[in-house]
């Protein structure tokens, strides 16, 4: 009975929101990874396909990210943790039906697909359900390293201590 009710209950959710007309109720409101409302007319965005967390996630709102650069260097540690779980698909060109490159920064700011969401956000929506990386597991302590990034508006090391 709890089985069934934590598989039914994500469906029951995002069928709440597609009623809703996809306002900005959605769970990633919190901090800077909040108000990224889908602008009206645009195509929705597919749920996940695994729900894994099933909700809020991030917990204390962090700062806005209006005023994020859009350019500039990633972490070392970030950069390490992509380039082993996600360069491998997400390169330039992008390979094995990714959508988009996530090697730069700057690739990273761009927004996902048509809608207002910057690609970050959105990389921090997959990573936490599990849905990314595809089809392999990421161990907790790097999934953990990149989430806690994304979830600080995911900025740029500061001048020269990059690593890209
Ligand atoms: C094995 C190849 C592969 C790896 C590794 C991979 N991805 Fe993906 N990624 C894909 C494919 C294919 C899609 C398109 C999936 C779809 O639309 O069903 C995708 C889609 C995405 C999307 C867009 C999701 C959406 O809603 O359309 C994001 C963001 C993303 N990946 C981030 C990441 C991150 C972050 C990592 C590393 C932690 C990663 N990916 C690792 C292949 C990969």
């Amino acid at each position: 009975m709890p089985l069934l009710f934590r598989r039914l209950a994500p469906i029951a959710l995002f069928s709440l929101l597609a009623a809703l007309g996809f306002a900005c109720t959605a769970d990633l409101e919190e901090g800077c990874l909040g108000g990224q409302c889908v602008p009206p007319g645009s195509p929705p965005i597919p749920p996940l396909p695994t729900s894994g967390a099933g909700g809020g996630g991030g917990g204390d709102a962090g700062p806005t990210c209006d005023d994020t650069p859009a350019t500039g260097d990633f972490p070392c540690d970030v950069f390490a943790v992509l380039q082993t779980h996600c360069h491998g698909c997400h390169q330039s060109p992008p390979l094995s039906g990714a959508p988009y490159s996530l090697l730069t920064y700057e690739d990273t700011r761009e927004l996902h697909g048509v809608t207002t969401k910057p690609r970050f956000v959105r990389m921090a929506e997959v990573v936490e359900s599990g849905f990314m990386p595809l089809m392999a597991t990421i161990p907790e302590a790097d999934k953990q390293l990149l989430l806690d990034w994304l979830s600080t508006c995911g900025l740029p090391a500061p001048d020269g201590m990059g690593c890209e």
